[in-house]
């Protein structure tokens, strides 16, 4: 190392930390490619939602709007097909890491003593998971979105059955199920506003013209 950067590692030490919990890092022996999927699952996560915040700028989340309104994503807003084909296909890809992530699993046997919890709860992210997928998908508000409605939402339904009742009570909130991830999640359309708002000193200007569906079934200007 060289005066200047020996200096710069005084200072700020790069070489050290990156030795000490990379380089020369002790991981063990028994580590190979198939550990590489958490980490990829990490990276698709980040992918959705940064896509999927960026998405909800310009979604309408009513019956009436939602379709028209990804029409409109993917043919007036610039890189809008972009956004939104990275946030389709993360979604398949997502599901592609987690399945190889648990299968390394399964293979070599980290559901075993002490990681059952660890376990359990990697079943419960992938339960959410499903279930934010389904959500999505149902989002645009088009053919194959009712179709995957109804699909889902009947699964299991036969003609007895507790499972029949909940697959009329989870139609029921499939046909309101466009409002509901985006509504639901004020979160994200608060991002959203914030970073319209810091843009252009006021959201109004560039966002289409939306409608809002009242508790009576009576759509308004808002
Ligand atoms: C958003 C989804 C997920 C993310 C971001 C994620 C992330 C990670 C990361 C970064 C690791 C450490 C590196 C590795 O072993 O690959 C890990 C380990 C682990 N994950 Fe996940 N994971 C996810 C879903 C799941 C699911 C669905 C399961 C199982 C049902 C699961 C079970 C485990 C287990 C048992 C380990 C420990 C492996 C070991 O130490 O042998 N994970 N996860």
């Amino acid at each position: 190392m060289n005066g200047f950067m020996n200096w710069i590692e005084q200072r700020i030490p790069l070489t050290r930390v990156a030795n000490m919990h990379a380089i020369q890092y002790p991981a063990p022996i028994n580590m190979n490619f198939w550990y590489v999927f958490g980490f990829l699952s990490t990276i698709v996560l980040v992918n959705q939602i940064l896509t999927g915040v960026w998405l909800t700028m310009n979604f309408v989340p009513s019956a009436e709007g939602a379709f028209a309104s990804v029409e409109y994503i993917m043919r007036e807003i610039d890189y809008g097909w972009l956004i939104r084909y990275m946030h389709s296909t993360g979604a398949s890809a997502f599901f592609i890491v987690v399945y190889l992530h648990m299968f390394r699993g399964m293979i070599y046997g980290s559901y075993q003593k002490p990681r059952e919890l660890l376990w359990v709860f990697g079943m419960l992210i992938y339960l959410a998971l499903m279930a934010e997928a389904f959500m999505g998908y149902v989002l645009p508000w088009g053919q194959m979105s009712y179709w995957g409605a109804r699909g889902g939402s009947s699964g299991g339904g036969g003609k007895s059955s507790i499972a029949a009742k909940a697959g009329t009570v989870m139609n029921g909130f499939t046909a309101r199920g466009c409002q509901q991830q985006n509504t639901s999640c004020p979160l994200g359309r608060m991002a959203a506003r914030m970073l319209l708002n810091a843009e252009t000193g006021s959201s109004k200007n560039i966002t289409p013209k939306r409608e809002k569906t009242t508790s009576k079934g009576v759509s308004e200007k808002r």
